[in-house]
């Protein structure tokens, strides 16, 4: 099986109780951070890894993602005449992307949003983004997972150290470091209290 990763992953579809109000009629993958919506940073930094194929499983009130991606004709004439091209430019930045959205019919929760995925993206490997973990664009982290995941040919997680006293918000792994910075996972715990936690590192939102 080729291990090229085309395709991207993203769960939309939950109900952002911790961002109430804003999160109440609006989805919370559309809150900006400066002038971009959050799930913008996650697409682009998967288009970074060569990745074009993007399946967003969402849910109700979550519309405006669909029409962020998509093409906006009246905007882009009104910009056009009014000779405003790197505003163009930057709306149409990501017109080249293919999107398909999927209904999850109740949120049940993130192992299931990645279920739905399931008949679309069928055998191929492929990478998930929880598009509310903002992850700095130096960091190159989806491109090391992707050498990781060639090089193992296993599953990957990304990980993260968190301060030993917060390991109850947490979802911390149990393991042994094989390689400087890449632990084989045995077992995760949720959220355990720190007297009880097996180390210091919690998975993120990014997978393969
Ligand atoms: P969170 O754990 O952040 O849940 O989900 P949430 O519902 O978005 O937020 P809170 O906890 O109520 O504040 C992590 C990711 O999984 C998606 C979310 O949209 C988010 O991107 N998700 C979660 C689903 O797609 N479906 C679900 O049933 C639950």
């Amino acid at each position: 099986m080729s291990k090229e990763i085309r395709k991207a992953v993203f769960p939309a579809a939950g109900l952002g109780t911790r961002f109430l109000p804003a999160t109440k009629a609006s989805p919370k993958e559309m809150l900006p951070i400066v002038d971009k919506p959050m799930i913008q940073y996650a697409v682009e930094e998967a288009e970074r890894c060569g990745i074009h194929e993007f399946i967003v499983i969402t849910g109700k009130n979550k519309r405006p993602i669909e029409d962020h991606f998509d093409s906006a004709m009246e905007l882009e004439e009104t910009l056009k005449k009014k000779g405003k091209q790197a505003l163009l430019d930057e709306i149409q930045r990501l017109n080249h992307l293919h999107f398909a959205y999927i209904r999850q019919r109740a949120p049940l929760g993130l192992g299931h949003a990645i279920l739905c995925s399931k008949p679309f993206v069928k055998e191929e490997p492929f990478a998930v983004l929880l598009s509310d973990d903002v992850i700095d664009p130096d960091d190159n982290l989806l491109e090391d997972m992707i050498r990781c995941y060639q090089r193992y040919n296993s599953p990957v997680l990304a990980l993260e150290k968190v301060p030993h006293e917060e390991t109850s918000r947490y979802g911390i792994i149990k393991g042994r470091e094989i390689k400087k910075n890449v632990f084989e996972i045995e077992d995760l715990i949720e959220k355990p209290k720190p007297s009880g936690a097996p180390s210091d590192i919690a998975i993120i939102g990014r997978s393969y």
